[in-house]
């Protein structure tokens, strides 16, 4: 998604927003742009209020570099990476945005649904536009609302918008302070000594501070470079206190790894065993949530559990269905976020939702869960960003400590969920009926998977030598049963959007019901065979395929010898295979792009936090 930097303060404010948007560039985008405030008074103090300067440019953040003026120095200023969603890549359809006199810039991050008819309006009253965007319509609004205040002008035209935004605001009139506001995209405030800062992600302050302050839906904030405020859309002061940032910003360096993907599926050992620290506890065979916000009177009453995410967190929260129902023995599914908050669930007050998401600011998994809460429903979240909005917004939950990831790709925090959704399960089980002995069982389980994964993980050299064998297939199937299915969705989803190769996967008793037809040598099967009770129908699928010249790469605890390739992976319980299953077939997706020459961290078209509909 888009990212936003502001700051200001008494440093020069160029480089720094050049950085800030660097520390952002794994989020996907085509375009860029930096406005300053008027010239330099430290932090805009005893400034003229004179003109805004900005600098824009397709493509990369150097290339906006090398695009700004020799004499660009300001310390005040904002800055965004565009990621389209209204009007082309190009220099005009870039933020900032201005308005007609040129002395308002707005970067934007969200979708303005009514800005054609606003648009209309003001074209009707003589503005002239420069660009296709809706949010070039809250430059001019801004600009045209007579209002004292940037504060106020900035509340006017909100007032006049419907839909989402996460915005940052400079104005020549004020060079002391920046304007943000947040509904539904992402808004988070550096606290610096003298100096502020403004993001869309966190990743974007860590180096120059750990002190944020989250700005919830409908709250704004005016920044200088010594203080700052927040207050409602309304104009009521809110109170939000700093928290501080738990990673390290060397944890958003590569740290020696060509790529973040490499880095994040390399760190998987070590990032289990955070998800699992502090958590276990042996004397009564289960696990301590602390953030719950479910006593076990609570969780008896549970009739059944529906977890919600997209993508990756969807795929994640079908295992972790899987583990509440064994474990448990409660009904559980999960559903796609994004389906679920158009199709007007019948919402089930014994029900218990689950909201999954990396990021917690997934506008439709956020959707989901205001949808849910707006009907009394309570939400638990199972989430990675510490104090991002799914966070906040769910009456408790689990964090699953995977660590900053940065890779649009997720692997360690799809990993890490599967984790938490498995100490989850185990909580629930151990409040009803499962066993002291089942409870140790899945303890010492959950114990061993930091050394297995570790062990997988060296496999790496054998498992790149398979993709380069089959990076070539025009298409590839992934099949799998119950506990293999989700494997099998998830790693087709990571072979298409790493390296761009059609894949689909299909619960392997469907292939007979017709996707079978398509098995031939040129579109390759990846199997995903656990020795547990279906093992023998998952043979009987290879053979299936074998029958039908199909090539077989099965992921199993042992070889199979009708699959072409196997990749043998540790067992586990059976209940916990899952997470082991699908982490070589992460390195497969990995090598395959690698083999195909793809942009590993940045894949086309995608982006890491989705936080538009
Ligand atoms: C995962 O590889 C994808 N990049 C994508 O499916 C992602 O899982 C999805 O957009 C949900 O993101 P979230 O976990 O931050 O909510």
């Amino acid at each position: 998604m888009c990212g936003i930097v502001g700051y200001i303060g008494r440093r020069d404010a160029a480089p720094l927003l050049l950085e800030g948007l660097q520390r952002l560039e794994y989020r996907g985008y085509d375009s860029a742009g930096i406005a300053l405030g008027a010239q330099s008074g430290k932090g805009g103090k005893g400034a003229k209020s004179g003109a805004l300067r900005t600098a824009k440019a397709v493509g990369r953040v150097r290339d906006l570099e090398a695009r700004l003026p020799k004499r660009f120095a300001g310390t005040t200023g904002i800055a965004h990476s565009r990621w389209a969603t209204h009007g082309a890549p190009n220099d005009e359809n870039a933020h900032p945005h201005l308005d007609g006199e040129g002395k308002v810039a707005v970067v934007h991050n969200g979708i303005i649904d009514n800005a054609s008819e606003l648009r209309a309006k003001l074209l009707a009253d003589g503005v002239e536009f420069r660009s296709e965007t809706d949010t070039e319509v809250l430059a001019h609004l801004i600009g045209r609302d007579p209002s004292e205040t940037l504060e106020e002008k900035v509340r006017g035209a909100l007032r006049m918008i419907d839909g989402t935004y996460g915005i940052a605001v400079l104005h020549a009139g004020f060079p002391d302070r920046i304007v943000a506001a947040r509904n539904g995209s992402p808004v988070v405030l550096g606290i610096g000594e003298k100096e502020m800062f403004v993001s869309s992600d966190v990743a974007a302050l860590v180096s120059h501070t750990r002190q944020v302050v989250t700005l919830d839906d409908g709250e704004m904030a005016t920044l200088k470079a010594d203080d700052y405020r927040t207050y409602t859309t309304e104009g009521s002061r809110t109170s939000a206190s700093p928290t501080t940032v738990e990673w390290e910003v060397e944890s958003y360096d590569m740290g020696g790894h060509d790529t973040y993907m490499h880095k994040e599926i390399s760190e998987q050992a070590d990032a289990v065993d955070r998800v699992l620290r502090g958590r276990i506890d042996d004397r009564f065979s289960t696990v301590h949530l602390g953030g719950l916000n479910l006593d076990a009177r609570e969780a008896r009453a549970v009739r059944r559990v529906k977890i919600l995410g997209c993508g990756s967190a969807y795929h994640a929260g079908q295992i972790g269905a899987q583990m509440i129902e064994e474990l448990a023995r409660v009904p559980a599914d999960a559903e796609p976020a994004s389906e679920f908050r158009y199709r007007n669930a019948v919402v089930d007050p014994d029900t218990l939702y689950i909201a999954v998401s990396q990021s917690g600011e997934t506008y439709d998994t956020l959707a989901a869960v205001q949808e849910l809460k707006r009907k009394g429903a309570r939400v638990l979240g199972v989430v990675n960003v510490v104090g991002s909005a799914i966070a906040r917004e769910t009456d408790g939950g689990v964090y699953v400590h995977a660590g900053p990831e940065v890779c649009v790709v997720s692997t360690k925090c799809f990993t890490n969920t599967a984790v938490a959704f498995a100490l989850l399960a185990l909580h629930l089980g151990r409040i009803r009926d499962l066993s002291v002995a089942d409870g140790k069982r899945i303890i010492a389980g959950l114990r061993r998977l930091p050394e297995q994964i570790a062990g997988i993980l060296r496999d790496e050299e054998r498992i790149a030598e398979l993709a380069g064998e089959y990076a070539n297939a025009k298409s590839m199937m992934f099949v799998g049963r119950v506990r293999g299915f989700p494997v099998a969705r998830e790693a087709s989803l990571k072979l298409k959007e790493v390296s761009y190769v059609h894949a689909e996967a299909y619960p392997a008793s469907e292939l007979k019901h017709g996707p079978l037809a398509l098995i031939e040598p040129a579109v390759p099967t990846v199997a995903v065979v656990p020795d547990d009770d279906l093992l023998e129908k998952n043979r009987a699928t290879l053979e299936e395929i074998k029958a039908r010249s199909g090539r077989i790469l099965a992921v199993a605890h042992r070889e199979q010898e009708k699959a072409d390739h196997t990749i043998v992976v540790p067992k586990n319980e059976d209940e916990l295979d899952p997470v082991l299953m699908g982490i070589p077939l992460q390195l497969l997706a990995y090598h395959s792009a690698l083999a195909l020459g793809r942009d590993i961290d940045k894949p086309r078209n995608l982006a890491k936090s989705v936080t538009v509909e």
